[in-house]
């Protein structure tokens, strides 16, 4: 048997000391959104989506945050992908970024409702030449025969940009999560974390400390 429970390690990044908490949870993100850029080794931009079906079964992958304003985090994808099913039957979910040379973590829920076809499409056009034809190539989670089928599909997709390099697959889209509550866990000595909640009240953010 693989045990896992002598990986340990001290955390001794950073504090939250209560002094110097910004009032708004949005900022508080762009602060540590800033500093993972600038530390983080691979793919600060990361997080995990985790979104639920009608029966409340849950599911969670990876996907890239793409633009953040007034507690508004975009993401892009298939609408016709289990992500997309899920986010149109039950339209709340939540983001996760990890981030581990920081050791933090940050947690954010709410409701999401899909971008403008516009915002969608400009972000589209902005991606490389591989990235749009590899969308354009690929019904997100449908079942394939084989990598080359795979590969003959992305050859045609090339070509097709080629000809038409405006081109938008039909079921490329983006959502925004419009964020009602925060977690920001900042790793700490003898495991005494740092836990910020912020809930959206009716009229201002309500911060809370947690225990770890
Ligand atoms: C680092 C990384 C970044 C990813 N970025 C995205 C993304 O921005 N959008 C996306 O739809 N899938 C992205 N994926 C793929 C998703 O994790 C997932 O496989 C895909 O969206 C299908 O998920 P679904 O079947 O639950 O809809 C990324 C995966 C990784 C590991």
């Amino acid at each position: 048997m693989l045990t896992l429970g002598d990986e340990r390690r001290e955390y001794l990044a950073g504090a939250l000391d209560d002094h110097y908490l910004p009032e708004q949870p949005d900022e508080f993100f762009k602060y540590w959104m800033e500093e993972a850029l600038k530390k983080e080794p691979y793919d600060p931009t990361a997080c995990v989506l985790s979104t639920a079906n009608e029966n409340s079964v849950p599911s969670s992958r990876v996907v890239l945050l793409k633009h953040y304003q007034q507690n508004e985090y975009w993401f892009f994808g298939n609408r016709e992908s289990r992500k997309g099913k899920e986010l149109q039957a039950n339209p709340v979910a939540s983001l996760l970024f990890y981030w581990p040379k920081l050791i933090r973590q940050v947690r954010i829920e709410g409701r999401v409702e899909e971008l403008d076809f516009e915002k969608a499409k400009e972000y589209f056009l902005t991606r490389p030449e591989e990235a749009r034809a590899a969308s354009l190539a690929s019904d997100q989670g449908k079942e394939i025969e084989s990598r080359s089928d795979l590969e003959k599909k992305y050859n045609i997709a090339l070509k097709e940009l080629h000809n038409h390099p405006n081109v938008i697959p039909k079921s490329w889209t983006g959502w925004k999560l419009k964020a009602n509550v925060y977690e920001f866990w900042q790793g700490r000595e003898a495991r005494l974390h740092d836990r910020i909640m912020y809930r959206k009240g009716e009229s201002n953010w309500i911060r809370k400390r947690l225990q770890p």
